[in-house]
């Protein structure tokens, strides 16, 4: 079975830094995220420049044999939780890929992070994450006029 591997973003070729703000400023990325707006490559430098002067926030560039699939990142790190992000390369949607990152997530919040428990927000008008993390033991525990809060315990 293919495995996907992750690189922090901190050590990312700079042909994969420009990837992937391709990927976070393409409109069916965007939409769902907070920041809704276009990132700059001087704005998108600057933030991996100050990733590794973060240790509370950990942002990942995912792969598999070497092709770009997505990336997720852990914010918010504490002791026994961090809140996590998730997208797919946009042209690489619907095939498996949004699951196979999660259980990523999961087993290196667990293994290497220790973590207890892992909180996402999702815009409600996003049925298909909505959909994902149900799907993997995600579930609401609270909502906001345009979100849902989830949460997953892990031990
Ligand atoms: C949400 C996202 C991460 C899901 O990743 P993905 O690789 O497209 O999803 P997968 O192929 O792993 O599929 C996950 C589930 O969603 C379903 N699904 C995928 N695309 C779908 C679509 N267009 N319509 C309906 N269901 C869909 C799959 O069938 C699967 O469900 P199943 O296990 O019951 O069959 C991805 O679509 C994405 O990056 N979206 C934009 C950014 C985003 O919304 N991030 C989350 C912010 S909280």
């Amino acid at each position: 079975m293919n495995m996907v591997e992750a690189i922090n973003f901190v050590s990312l070729s700079s042909h994969q830094i420009e990837e992937v703000l391709f990927w976070r400023n393409h409109p069916i990325i965007q939409k769902y995220m907070r920041n809704d707006k276009e990132i700059l490559l001087s704005e998108h430098l600057r933030f991996i420049e100050n990733l590794s002067k973060d240790p509370s926030k950990r942002y990942f560039y995912v792969h598999e044999n070497h092709l770009g699939v997505g990336t997720f990142n852990l914010t918010h790190i504490e002791n026994d939780s961090a809140e996590m992000g998730i997208y797919v390369n946009p042209f690489m949607h619907g095939k498996g890929y949004g699951k196979k990152i999660l259980d990523y997530i999961v087993n290196y919040a667990t293994v290497e992070l220790n973590l207890k428990t892992l909180y996402l927000e999702v815009y409600r008008d996003n049925p298909v994450a909505i959909h994902l993390y149900e799907k993997n033991k995600f579930y609401k525990y609270d909502a906001t006029e345009d979100m849902f809060k989830m949460k997953r315990d892990l031990k």
